[in-house]
């Protein structure tokens, strides 16, 4: 009988400091008994060709993708899914038949996060407020559209790049100015801070709930900390509130189903033990 190879997967990026996705996915690895191994490859550019090489021939079963190379790595790939070609940027890349693939997974994270925590929450028609316009923002408010969303608003300090997502959906999706933030945080179902305000080091967001409808869910993509001061002001007024690490979590998901062919599941000890690395390494 002739072994199969361990399959191998990274996270492709330059500069590194620090990454959970191996913990995630060797999580999972180790959970499911599979020969796997989920490393970093911190590569310079003119890698990236060789790394891609090997994905397209199997020996490497694919990749996530982080800074700076999100945006790089598209012209080195056969072809990009609807989903980061609407956000410009991919996270995770694949090969099915020789075609080396690139997708976004973050909108279909986010998604994933708030159906796992609020299951009875309905996106058919539902208004969001989006925080921020950045890639976040821009893959929540592309997922929102295709959910059904009647109304998606999207409040950002630079107000060009909010009129820059609207332009993808013009019908659905409204820029609003910073100044004018929380204009409709009272017709709102939901409300997803995507800045970076309220992260560890930077200032808080300091946005009023009080007129915000009793069920409408509050949610922060900021992790670190995981109580961000919106969240703790939403779980004061009784408003159902959801948190930034599941996101992390879900996203992973797709790629792991992709490269191992099975659908791994974002489990409580999993959250506990990213939990923990948050407190270890902040
Ligand atoms: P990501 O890809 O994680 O979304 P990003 O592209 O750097 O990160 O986006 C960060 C977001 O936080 C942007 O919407 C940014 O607003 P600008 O587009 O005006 O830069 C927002 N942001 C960062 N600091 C901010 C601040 N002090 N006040 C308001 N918004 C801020």
């Amino acid at each position: 009988m002739i072994a199969r190879p361990t399959r191998r997967a990274c996270i492709l990026g330059h500069g590194i400091t620090y990454s959970r996705s191996p913990l995630i996915h060797n999580y999972w690895i180790k959970k499911y008994g599979l020969d796997a191994e989920y490393s970093i490859c911190d590569l310079p550019e003119q890698k990236l060709p060789e790394l891609l090489t090997s994905i397209r021939e199997g020996s490497l079963a694919g990749c996530n993708v982080t800074i700076p190379y999100k945006q790089t790595v598209v012209p080195y790939l056969d072809a990009v899914d609807d989903t980061a070609s609407t956000t410009g940027s991919v996270n995770t890349i694949y090969c099915r038949d020789g075609v080396l693939t690139g997708t976004s997974t973050d909108g279909a994270g986010y998604i994933g996060h708030l159906m796992d925590s609020h299951p009875a929450f309905k996106l058919k028609d539902a208004s969001v407020l989006i925080l921020g316009a950045g890639g976040a923002a821009r893959s929540i408010a592309d997922v929102m559209v295709k959910s059904g969303c009647s109304g998606v608003y999207i409040a950002n300090r630079t107000f060009a790049k909010a009129q820059e997502i609207a332009g993808f959906q013009p019908d659905i999706i409204e820029p609003l100015e910073w100044s004018n933030l929380s204009a409709k945080a009272g017709v709102a179902d939901l409300i997803i801070n995507t800045t970076s305000l309220g992260m560890v080091g930077k200032q808080p967001l300091v946005f009023p709930l009080e007129n915000t409808k009793p069920d409408c869910v509050i949610s922060d993509i900021v992790y670190a900390p995981l109580e961000t001061r919106l969240l703790a002001q939403a779980r004061k007024l009784g408003r159902p509130v959801l948190d930034g690490l599941g996101m992390l979590l879900h996203q992973a998901v797709p790629g792991f189903r992709l490269w191992f062919g099975i659908e791994p599941q974002v489990t409580g000890e999993l959250r506990a033990l990213i939990e923990q690395d948050l407190q270890s390494h902040g």
